[in-house]
C-alpha cells in the first residue's frame, strides 16, 4: 500500500477500551460490573443504531448516559447521581489498549496521513485524545455530529473523504467493531479490522482484506508493502 492511502481510526474499542470501565463499576456493583460494561456498551450502540434509523439524533455523551441507566437497571443496582456523573467522566478517561501507542508512533514515523474518526461527540474526543495522549498522532477527528448520523450511516463515512479531500477508495478506516468496517466497506471505504480477541466477525459481510491483532501488526504489514 502507497503511503498515500489516508487510515482514519476508530475509537471506542479501537483506540481505547470501552469495557475495562468494569473496574470503575467494580465497588459499588461488585460480580455484575464486567457484565454492566457490557450491557452499557451494546446498548449504547443500540440507541445509536435506532435513532439514526428513526432520523433523529442525540449526541453520544447522552446515548452513552442514558445506556448506563438501562446497564445499571437490568442488574438491579441504581447509583447516586453523583456516582453515575463519575463514571461518565470516567469515559473521557479510558485506557488504551497496550498495542495502540506504539502501533501509532510507527505508523507516525512513516508519514502516515492519519484522522480519529469516531461516534464521540466533539467533545468527548477533546477530552479522550488529550487524557489518553493520542492527540500528537492524528491531524485531529472527524466526529459523527458534524453530520448528526451515527455509524453506519454512509453519511459519517463520506464526511470524512470529504474533510481528507480523498475518494473513499483512497481511505482505510482502522476499526475493531465489524459494524463500522461493514458500513465503510458499503460505500466503497477499505478497511482493516483490528480482532484482537480472536472474536467472531460478522454475518452481515466477510472481513476486510486486512485483519489484524495489533495496530503494532498493521504497521508491520504497510511497512511491509504487505497491504494491497
Ligand atoms: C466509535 O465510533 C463505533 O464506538 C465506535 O468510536
Amino acid at each position: 500500500m502507497a503511503v498515500a492511502e489516508a487510515l482514519v481510526f476508530d475509537m471506542y474499542g479501537t483506540l481505547v477500551d470501552p469495557i475495562r470501565i468494569w473496574k470503575a463499576l467494580e465497588q459499588d456493583t461488585g460480580k455484575a460490573a464486567p457484565r454492566i460494561a457490557e450491557v452499557w456498551r451494546q446498548k449504547q450502540l443500540e440507541y445509536s443504531f435506532r435513532l439514526t434509523v428513526m432520523e433523529r439524533y442525540e449526541d453520544f455523551e447522552r446515548v452513552t448516559r442514558k445506556a448506563l441507566d438501562h446497564a445499571l437497571a437490568t442488574a438491579g443496582s441504581d447509583l447516586s447521581d453523583d456516582k453515575k456523573a463519575a463514571l461518565m467522566a470516567q469515559y473521557d478517561d479510558l485506557e488504551t489498549f497496550p498495542d495502540v501507542l506504539p502501533g501509532l508512533r510507527r505508523l507516525r514515523d512513516r508519514g502516515q496521513r492519519m484522522l480519529v474518526f469516531s461516534n464521540g461527540s466533539p467533545r468527548m474526543l477533546d477530552a479522550i485524545m488529550r487524557k489518553a495522549a493520542l492527540a500528537p498522532y492524528f491531524e485531529g477527528y472527524v466526529s459523527v455530529d458534524e453530520v448528526r448520523a451515527f455509524k453506519p450511516s454512509p453519511r459519517t463515512y463520506r464526511r470524512v473523504a470529504e474533510r481528507l479531500g480523498r475518494p473513499l477508495g483512497d481511505i482505510r478506516l482502522v476499526s475493531s467493531n465489524p459494524f463500522d468496517v461493514i458500513g465503510a466497506e458499503a460505500v466503497g471505504m477499505k478497511a482493516a479490522w483490528v480482532n484482537r480477541g480472536g472474536g467472531l466477525f460478522d454475518w452481515l459481510g466477510s472481513p476486510p482484506d486486512v485483519v489484524v491483532e495489533s495496530l503494532t501488526e498493521l504497521a508491520h504489514l504497510l511497512e511491509a508493502g504487505d497491504v494491497g
